[in-house]
This record gives C-alpha cells, sequence and structure tokens, in this order.
C-alpha cells in the first residue's frame, strides 16, 4: 500500500528543495547503506562518514567480484575526492581554508593531519552534522586547528581577504544559490586566494527545449536532493559565473567518467549488503552480484545524474581571486 504521508513528505522535499532536510530527523541516510544521523555513533571520531560520490580513478571499481569489500572501496574514493581537492588548491602550512557544506568533517580532518594548513574553518547548514563534527574534531584533538560553525555558505559570518583557500566539495550544487556563494567566497577570499569545487553541472546546456514532462521530472529528483532549479549550470554558465563573481583563471577539469560510473556500482552494492545484513527480504549475495553487473551495463550517459538530474558533468572547478 502507498504511504500516504512519506510521498507527501517527498513531494514537499522535492517543491522546496530545502539542504537542511538531508541528514536531519527526517530523512535517512543519504545512500540507503549508509547510517543515518541517528545511527552514527562517534567512538573515536575516525570513523569515516564521508558524504560525496567518490573519486574512482586509481580505486578499484565495485563490480560482481567485490561486492563484500563495497564499504571499504566506496570510503577510499570518498577520500579521493578530498585529496584531489587539496592537491588542486596546492594546500600547505601558510594556508587558512573556508570549507563550505563540509559534511561531518571528513576532509577537514584529512587536510589538517595531512596537509597542515595553518587553519580550517567549515560551515554547514545541516546542526547534525556540526554536532556531530565537532565531536570528531574534539576527540581526534584537532580542536587547534579546526573550528566548525552552523550557518550558510550564501551568508559567511566573516570579513573580508579572511581566507586563503575557500572549498566546497560536492556542497555547491545544493546552495540557495550558488551565485549567492561564489559572491561570498570571492569576499572572503584574500587577493591571490584559490576557490576550489567538486561539483555537477551540464558538459552543455540540457535544459533549453526540454518539455514540461521531463522538466517536471528533473525538478522533482532535483527537489529530493536539495538542488534548486537556479543551480542547473552548463559548464559555460559557470565560468561566466565565475568571471562574473570576479574570479580570473577560473576553469572546469571534468571528472565525470571517474565519479558517476564508479559511484553506479558502489550505491547498487552498497544497497544490496545492507539489505542483507539488515535481513530485509531475500537478498542474497548472488543477487548483489547479478544487480551490480546489471548497473555496469548502463551506458554512462543514461546514468542516475544524467537521467535524474540532467547533470551529465562532474568537474573539479578552480578560480583565483586577483
Ligand atoms: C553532498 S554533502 C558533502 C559533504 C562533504 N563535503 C563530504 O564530501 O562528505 C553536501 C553538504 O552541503 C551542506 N549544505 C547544503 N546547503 C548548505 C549551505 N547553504 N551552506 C552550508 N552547507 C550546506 C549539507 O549539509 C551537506 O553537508
Amino acid at each position: 500500500m502507498i504511504d500516504v504521508i512519506k510521498v507527501a513528505k517527498q513531494l514537499k522535499s522535492a517543491v522546496l528543495a530545502d539542504p537542511e532536510r538531508f541528514y536531519t530527523k527526517e530523512t535517512g541516510a543519504w545512500v540507503e547503506g549508509m547510517p543515518t544521523p541517528q545511527e552514527i555513533q562517534v567512538r573515536t571520531g575516525r570513523e569515516p562518514y564521508w558524504i560525496n560520490l567518490g573519486y574512482w580513478r586509481d580505486v578499484e571499481r565495485v563490480n560482481e567480484n567485490n561486492v563484500e569489500r563495497v564499504g571499504e572501496l566506496f570510503k577510499a574514493a570518498q577520500t579521493q575526492m578530498a585529496h584531489l581537492l587539496a592537491k588542486t588548491a596546492r594546500l600547505g602550512p601558510e594556508d587558512t581554508v573556508l570549507d563550505c557544506g563540509n559534511g561531518y568533517a571528513d576532509q577537514d580532518l584529512l587536510w589538517a593531519e595531512e596537509y597542515r594548513p595553518t587553519r580550517i574553518t567549515g560551515v554547514n547548514i545541516t546542526p547534525n552534522q556540526v554536532r556531530i563534527g565537532r565531536e570528531r574534531v574534539r576527540l581526534t584533538g584537532l580542536d587547534g586547528v579546526i573550528r566548525l560553525l552552523e550557518g550558510s555558505a550564501t551568508a559567511l559570518p566573516f570579513g573580508a581577504n579572511e581566507f586563503s583557500v575557500v572549498f566546497a566539495l560536492e556542497s555547491a550544487m545544493h546552495f540557495r544559490t550558488r551565485s549567492d556563494f561564489l559572491r561570498e567566497a570571492f569576499r572572503v577570499l584574500r587577493p591571490g586566494g584559490r576557490l576550489v569545487m567538486a561539483d555537477m553541472c551540464q558538459k552543455t546546456d540540457r535544459e533549453a527545449g526540454v518539455g514540461l514532462r521531463r522538466r517536471l521530472h528533473y525538478r522533482y529528483w532535483r527537489g529530493l536532493i536539495a538542488f534548486p532549479e537556479a543551480n542547473v549550470w552548463s559548464t559555460q554558465r559557470y565560468l561566466s559565473e565565475l568571471t562574473g563573481a570576479g574570479f580570473k583563471n577560473a576553469r572546469l577539469d571534468s571528472i565525470a567518467s571517474d565519479v558517476y560510473p564508479g559511484v553506479n556500482t558502489a550505491i547498487v552494492a552498497l544497497r544490496g549488503m545492507a539489505a542483507i545484513s539488515r535481513r530485509l527480504g531475500n537478498v542474497t549475495v548472488e543477487k548483489v552480484r547479478e544487480n551490480v553487473l546489471k548497473a555496469r551495463q548502463i551506458p554512462e550517459d543514461q546514468l542516475q545524474w544524467t537521467d535524474l538530474f540532467n547533470c551529465d558533468e562532474y568537474a573539479v572547478v578552480y578560480a583565483e581571486k586577483p
């Protein structure tokens, strides 16, 4: 039977595209098989809780032969995404970092320990995540370096020229709006500072000429992941928004082929393995293998990110404040 309340809530979320819905009491895990906020129990502070699709270039992809190791492989790819951004930013000991939309602070712990910037400030809109992130920072003894604030990337509580690097790791598409964030990032960066993001967009404008039915379909799915319509940009639009905000040397490097196919099979395996461990239905490892094999056969341009969100691009975005 249809759960009317659940459907009504989903419709409301889809229409409002509310970022705070992520990981609050109403929602579960962002991918089935990952813990819900209620399930997260911080023990050492080092248990990973990444919320990104992962950068799979040098990570073993999940296939029908390794589904049991999906958790470990997924986390490895998510860690690589954080390394990729740090390297793009040339992150080092001189840097004062602002990390916008930092989830449970996984990347902040990693950057603090491996790249040793002077200071990292995280700003995140989801109270649950900030609370858990703070607990992790305290337990890992990094509270002298990392501070985490609740707030929006579109109204940053800082003066001008305070940071040398601003990051947004797979979060800017959720900001209402991304344009407002670019203006804020520009303001708080000092001259010579770098803006580095991992973000979803379109290789070329895919919205023009789309019929009403299809438009509603995209709007619904984007709404469910809190992706406001105002943030649906082509690469070209992205570059002109960066330039319009005052940035120079702006570029978008496509990593779509190292993100979408990898996460596609990982999600299928994760869901299946979670169903087995939670004893939901009659799922067997054989069934999970079969589903992963099927998922591998979906052409790249028909994967869910293109089909549901109309975003066939995933890029590392780089720009400098003159
Ligand atoms: C896909 S998650 C990425 C989290 C983290 N960067 C990671 O890789 O694990 C997107 C994050 O953006 C945050 N977020 C959404 N809208 C925001 C806003 N306006 N300001 C700050 N954070 C926001 C969400 O709470 C979530 O933590």
